[in-house]
């Protein structure tokens, strides 16, 4: 790991000096993938560049086409006001391990309003719905004690997290975040078999309500990660993604609502097209494909004590958690700490997976503790596709709402 990092250290400080050489006449995208970004410095210096070249490595990276002029126009305008955003931010860091905002990631030419939209639940059908009056399942029992926790886990090298999903542009993170336990579940039940399971199927079966708090689950608008387990559970389990593949993201299938979808919850279908039945539950799912089933679910340390979070995720296997987002549209690595977004379990608006935790040393070798998330924004965000939270602190209300599937 050192020596990759060097090495990487080495290629950026090389091609810093080339974009640098180049500068006279017109500075090239920069084509390096964004997880090479280790040092602090030169990602800061980038954002100093001109806009318009950060622009274009945006557009070349994401492989963007914009319809006409005038809606480039639009977007450079947007990107040009997140650019200003990510800077602001990074203004308010205050150790070199705090994380960096930018304009690399994909939701760059998004406002904020587009972004919140677009990629996060509806208010009615956000995991702070249910904060209040929190929905308990099963509580653990811890086998070891406290003092057993070690300093780093990553369920990844314990083969137990599928690769990075994406949601595309729907609210169905909670399904994701959901099969992301079942999957580490199974994994760890197994013995390392490790499978990928249909977030589809949730997305068009599950038709769970939770009428005291006016919540639902409703298919792209959004849902709750501990109703998606109910879901599983009363269906008789889940079946693979090959043979009930994602298709919502695009719009590329147009499943009807299940039977029982709460519309007066929910909302109706965005796009208001006719729904298509040969897309839908009905047909689709098929019993007898069943790969894997789940016994029940569990709170994970439903007094937010984050120690007990680590030691139970430990046991268990990766945690599903509702957080704040807000910060993460301009993320783009490094550790996120409270002072970016909101602790209050109301404020959750998105589903994600805690998948481990370790340590982190910033330039003067202080250590920040961190936790680290699988997201479902697909590979090219963030840390790969993952972020890293402050540990200790209920970053984000990381610790607000942590649930896992339980098979026996
Ligand atoms: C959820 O329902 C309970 C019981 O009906 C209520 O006391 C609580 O305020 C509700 N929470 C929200 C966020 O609506
Ligand atoms: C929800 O779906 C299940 C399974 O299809 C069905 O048995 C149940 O009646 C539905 N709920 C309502 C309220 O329609
Ligand atoms: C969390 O739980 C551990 C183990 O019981 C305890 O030592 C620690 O003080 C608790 N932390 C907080 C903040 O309550």
């Amino acid at each position: 790991m050192k020596t990759r990092r060097t090495a990487f250290a080495l290629a950026l400080v090389a091609s810093a000096l080339l974009a640098h050489q180049a500068s006279a006449t017109r500075i090239a995208p920069i084509q390096r993938p964004v997880d090479d970004i280790t040092d602090v410095r030169l990602a800061l210096a980038e954002l100093e560049q001109d806009p318009e070249v950060l622009f274009e490595t945006f557009v070349s990276i994401h492989g963007r086409e914009y319809p006409n002029e005038a809606e480039r126009a639009l977007r450079f305008e947007v990107f040009t006001a997140n650019l200003a955003r990510a800077k602001e931010m990074n203004s308010r860091r205050e150790s070199s391990s705090e994380a960096v905002y930018g304009v690399r990631g994909p939701f760059a030419d998004l406002t904020a309003e587009e972004f919140r939209q677009r990629l996060l639940p509806k208010p009615y059908a956000r995991p702070g719905a249910a904060a209040l009056e929190r929905v308990m399942g099963e509580e653990l029992e811890l086998t070891g004690t406290y003092s057993d926790v070690p300093d780093f886990w990553d369920w990844r090298e314990h083969n137990a997290v599928t690769s990075v999903k994406n949601q595309g542009g729907v609210g169905t993170c909670w399904a994701f975040s959901a099969v992301g336990s079942i999957e580490g579940q199974h994994a760890i039940k197994t013995g390392g078999n490790l499978v990928s399971l249909s977030v589809e199927q949730i997305s068009d079966c599950d038709n769970g309500t939770f009428p005291q708090n006016n919540s639902a689950d409703c298919g792209p608008n959004g849902g709750l990660p501990f109703m998606a387990f109910e879901y599983v559970m009363n269906a008789g389990g889940l079946e693979l993604e090959s043979a009930y593949p994602y298709c919502i993201g695009d719009w590329s299938c147009n499943p009807c609502f299940p039977k029982g979808y709460d519309e007066h919850i929910c909302g109706h279908r965005l796009p208001a097209d006719k729904c298509d039945p040969k897309d839908s539950c009905d047909a689709k799912f098929d019993p007898s494909k069943i790969a894997v089933k789940i016994d029940t679910w569990a709170s994970i340390a439903p007094d937010k004590n984050e120690t007990r979070m680590a030691a139970e995720l430990v046991q268990s296997g990766p945690v599903s958690i509702g957080i704040d987002a807000e910060s993460l549209q301009m993320y783009w690595f490094g550790i996120i700490v409270s002072r970016m977004c909101s602790s209050d379990p109301r404020a959750a608006d998105h589903a994600v997976l805690l998948t481990g935790f370790g340590t982190a040393k910033d330039m003067f070798f202080q250590e920040m503790k961190y936790w680290e998330v699988k997201n479902s924004w697909g590979g090219s965000w963030g840390e790969k596709g993952y972020f890293r939270a402050r540990f200790g602190t209920n970053t984000c209300g990381i610790a607000n709402h942590g649930a896992t599937a339980i098979i026996h």
